[in-house]
């Protein structure tokens, strides 16, 4: 049985150089890890700052056995990394606060060596057996990273963050590299589902892969995608809240008095909305004076990323508007904000979630957010305190029973904070109980023991590997043994030799590739055939002067420019499917602008490439629906292609040309290749694989091709290293 490796950027301490000591650090991500109680080997891996010793890190005790350990980043490098592209790019990219984003190259570059020396650590010390389970949005590039090196591992990836909208993330300049990296993870979990969603979304719009919400498929991997919410350990939390250490703190600051309090726990950040909550408290006091002089509100803002310059302009204007309160509404004996700029002891966290009547939660985003998890585990059961919850922080999902709040409404908050206030005994315990047996029910360990139940269950899928073409060489090594051998040559069209342009009609191949089909057709014992959707006039055109065949409309018609004649390989009656076809797709046409469709001899190809992305979308798998309804009992298949849906007589299909073809004119090759890229090739590829090789230009989708090559440009080089 293998150890669960649990990598984050932070481990749960940070050094304190004067002291000489390891100091517990804040966060969602370490109270969640911490609060796992596992009983397998655990090994937290994270980054070790210059100065921390190694010993003191390795020799650490922990009462549930976890060991720690981690590369050694330098102090230049971790700024660039953690400030310059994780603080100062990726995080407010994914909390929606995009003109705050400062992107620098040179910080990406060392966000990139910075996952490296992780990778670099992690290769050297996990064996197969051992399950990595990656944390967090500081190391998105690792899951490729590892499993370039270690494909048997199982690498898992939690992101604790909310996935913003694909218009979001559009902004970000590394956009699909780090889609990219993700994907090699064998399974990504989310908070919510609403995250999971944008990203699927995110990955269809910059990677181009059409995936269902379960599972994203691409040449290098199948990733599931799941929603496992964090939770806390809510046995500790509850204990300490009624420890004796507890009740001390209470008596020391006498937080038992007649003073109402609310309550607000945050790090200070911009996304937890802390602003929103003093003006949300300001409204209060105005809308309801006979609270003034009744209750305090007590914000603990605990210092984070103070490199940071907006975290410092943040504290300024928040300092200002506590001042203002106070001056306002103040008296003698009377500040109505508590403002603390500090992290508070564990029991000193819990007296004041104990004796709090309403917890304040605004967050403007927030993954999770387990301050309010942690406000309920720790509430006295009879005389709960009630919790306020933004709309925007995943718990949301999570506490059926908090009130929630749109914290951008300061009038609304308003009245919600006076519902807090005198909701009367029975309904606080009411909803205090039921957000309370969730918790019982659903803790930090039962998160992680689901998390990592799902990556055990992931099945990598049983095909055949396929390999990246990178160089000139890597087509030698397939080719070599049939060097000047009888050959047949099988070439797609539009996205291989042609680049996918808007409009269809100047899909044009350069010349460069037309003089390599050429020399290729004039190589000895070289048979080229160009295998194509598109109609006779159109590849004519392309190819004058070319000695090769010709497969029309998927091989529904074929060329033989020996004999220059034109045969017809379809046996069907198209009369039943064809007219009543073209009326479909006429009206949806007409309803979708931009679109347009093309009639072919045994095909009708509508096209929706000018069309808005997600319209479009939408418009192709609808109208491939009504397709196949319609035509269910007729001898047709429906295509949904890059941008086109195809309904086409059953027989015009690639492979079986292919199939056909080998037997009339290529009995005697020895050697074949398909080249293609989009889904009528992969019939194509399923036949050659039994006697050639195959090539699919692109890299992200599913493909049954042996060999991938990146992209169209990169044909050329291909074919030409043929010779
Ligand atoms: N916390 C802390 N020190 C403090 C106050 C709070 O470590 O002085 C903890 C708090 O108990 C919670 C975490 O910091 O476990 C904050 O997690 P949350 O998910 O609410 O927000 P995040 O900081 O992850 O954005
Ligand atoms: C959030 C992030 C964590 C991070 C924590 C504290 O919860 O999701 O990854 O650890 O904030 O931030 P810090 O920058 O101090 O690690």
């Amino acid at each position: 049985m293998g150890r669960w490796i649990i990598v984050s950027n932070r481990l749960p301490f940070s050094y304190d150089a004067k002291q000489k000591i390891l100091k517990p650090s804040s966060g969602g991500l370490v109270t969640a890890i911490r609060g796992i109680k596992s009983r397998e080997k655990t090994l937290w891996v994270g980054a070790v700052p210059e100065e921390v010793p190694m010993t003191k890190v390795r020799s650490l005790k922990d009462p549930n056995g976890i060991k720690y350990d981690g590369p050694k980043i330098s102090n230049e490098m971790y700024e660039k990394y953690y400030n310059g592209f994780s603080n100062d790019v990726l995080w407010p990219m994914l909390h929606y606060e995009s003109n705050r984003i400062k992107y620098k190259a040179e910080n990406y570059e060392a966000y990139k060596k910075v996952n490296q020396e992780f990778a670099k650590f992690l290769i050297d010390k996990i064996k197969d057996d051992d399950i990595v389970w990656i944390h967090d949005f500081h190391l998105f590039l690792l899951p490729k990273l590892l499993k370039q090196k270690k494909k048997n591992v199982k690498v898992g990836f939690f992101l604790h963050v909310p996935w913003p909208s694909s218009e979001t993330y559009r902004q970000l300049t590394p956009r699909r590299e780090i889609l990219n990296a993700l994907l090699h993870a064998d399974l990504i979990g989310f908070h919510d589902y609403s995250y999971l969603r944008h990203f699927v979304n995110t990955v269809y719009h910059f990677l181009g892969i059409n995936s269902t919400q379960m599972e994203i498929r691409s040449a290098f991997n199948k990733t599931e995608l799941g929603v496992f919410p964090v939770s806390i350990d809510t046995d500790d939390f509850h204990k300490k809240s009624m420890s004796k250490k507890t009740v001390k703190e209470i008596e020391k600051y006498a937080l038992d008095g007649e003073m109402k309090k609310i309550l607000g726990v945050d790090r200070l950040d911009y996304t937890k909305g802390i602003d929103l909550k003093l003006e949300a408290f300001e409204q209060f006091l105005i809308d309801y004076p006979e609270f003034v002089g009744k209750v305090q509100f007590i914000q603990v803002a605990v210092p984070s990323r103070t490199d940071v310059p907006e975290y410092a302009e943040l504290k300024r204007s928040i300092e200002s508007k506590v001042g203002e309160i106070n001056g306002k509404f103040g008296t003698l004996n009377y500040s109505p904000v508590k403002y603390i700029f500090n992290s508070v002891s564990t029991h000193e966290l819990m007296a004041l979630y104990r004796t709090s009547h309403v917890l304040f939660v605004a967050s403007k985003r927030d993954g999770m957010n387990l301050v309010c998890l942690e406000y309920v585990a720790a509430q006295k059961g009879l005389d709960p305190g009630v919790v306020l919850l933004s709309e925007f922080a995943g718990a949301i999902s999570t506490l059926s029973h908090a009130i929630s709040i749109n914290p951008f409404n300061i009038n609304a908050t308003s009245k919600r904070i006076y519902q807090a206030m005198t909701m009367t005994q029975n309904e606080r315990l009411e909803r205090y109980q039921i957000m309370y047996d969730y918790l019982k029910n659903y803790n930090a360990s039962n998160w992680a023991e689901s998390f990592i139940a799902a990556l055990k269950m992931h099945q990598v899928e049983k095909k055949v590997e396929v390999k990246k073409i990178a160089s000139v060489e890597d087509v030698k090594k397939i080719t070599k043994k049939y060097k000047d051998r009888p050959t047949v040559l099988f070439l797609d069209y539009d996205g291989t030799l042609a680049p996918i342009v808007d409009d269809p009609e100047s899909a044009i191949i350069d010349q460069k590739i037309y003089q390599i089909v050429k020399d290729l057709s004039l190589k000895p014992m070289t048979q080229v055939v160009i295998v194509s959707g598109r109609g006779e006039a159109f590849l004519k055109k392309q190819f004058k002067g070319i000695n090769c065949y010709h497969a029309y409309e998927h091989g529904a018609l074929f060329f033989d420019y020996q004999t220059k004649k034109l045969r017809n390989l379809i046996s069907s009656n198209k009369d039943k499917w064809y007219f009543k076809a073209i009326d479909i797709i006429r009206d949806y046409t007409k309803r979708t602008p931009g679109s347009f469709f093309e009639k072919k001899n045994y095909a009708i190809t509508w096209h929706h490439r000018n069309t808005t992305n997600d319209y479009g979308e939408f418009q192709a798998r609808k109208l491939a629906q009504d397709l196949s309804a319609t035509f269910s009992h007729l001898p047709v298949s429906v295509i949904v292609g890059k941008k086109v849906v195809e309904i086409k007589a059953i027989e015009a299909n690639k492979g079986r040309f292919a199939e056909w073809f080998m037997e009339r004119y290529g009995s005697h090759a020895e050697f074949s290749l398909a080249v293609g890229d989009d889904r009528t090739d992969e019939d194509l590829f399923e036949v050659v694989n039994k006697f050639g090789a195959t090539v699919k230009v692109g890299e992200f989708d599913k493909t049954h091709a042996g060999y991938y090559v990146e992209e169209q440009s990169k044909v050329a080089p291909l074919l030409k290293s043929l010779f």
